[in-house]
């Protein structure tokens, strides 16, 4: 994607994100009270942070393992078109599982994975967001928990990208764009 000017306004901040993601590590607890069977699966690459802090807070046993789909490529738009770039490693036929995603946006990522991952058997799915954007979904469907509803804004940072970059950011910050692509 062509480099096209732009300024990052900060929209919630590092602080907020920790203080929430301890209120829904103990939410999380409360759900899967009692297992040593969790395996958290993390959506590439967006959740990478979120998922590092998440389980980092949860007082739980669990097993990491990511998938990778791919619906936006390198444009700001989806595409609506969901392929698996990668596979889990593991199987989780039987055993709960926490599908970890950054944003969801018109809902077809969730989506699909979550069809995908049910026809595994997993005893319990559940699924949490960081972002939620309501106002962009097209396919009706909400993750069992949500960090922040934000608006119909470009937003990067804390694992979430324009163009691959802005990942690296501690805090979740919208684009602004300042002039035409160059
Ligand atoms: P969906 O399939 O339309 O729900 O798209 C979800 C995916 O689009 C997320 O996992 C993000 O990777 C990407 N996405 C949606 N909104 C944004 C955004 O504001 N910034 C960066 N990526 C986004
Ligand atoms: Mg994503």
């Amino acid at each position: 994607m062509p480099h096209r000017p732009h300024v990052i306004d900060q929209m919630i901040s590092a602080k907020a994100i920790a203080a929430r993601i301890e209120e829904l590590a103990r939410f999380i607890e409360a759900e899967f009270k009692g297992t040593d069977k969790l395996t958290v699966i993390g959506l590439l690459r967006g959740s990478f942070v979120f998922i590092a802090d998440l389980v980092r807070e949860l007082e739980l046993p669990v097993e990491v393992d990511f998938i990778e789909a791919s619906s936006y490529g390198d444009g700001m738009e989806s595409s609506r078109e969901v392929r698996i770039l990668k596979d889990l490693r593991g199987e989780i036929q039987g055993r709960d599982v926490l599908l970890v995603e950054d944003i969801v946006d018109t809902g077809f990522t969730l989506h699909h994975v979550i069809h995908m991952l049910k026809a595994r058997a997993p005893a319990k799915l559940r699924t949490i967001a960081l972002l939620d954007k309501p106002t962009r979904r097209e396919i009706d469907l909400k993750a069992d928990w949500i960090g922040f509803e934000i608006p119909d804004e470009f937003v990067v940072g804390y694992g979430i990208d324009f163009a691959q970059r802005n990942r690296d950011l501690p805090y979740i910050g919208k684009v602004r764009f300042t002039g035409e692509e160059g």
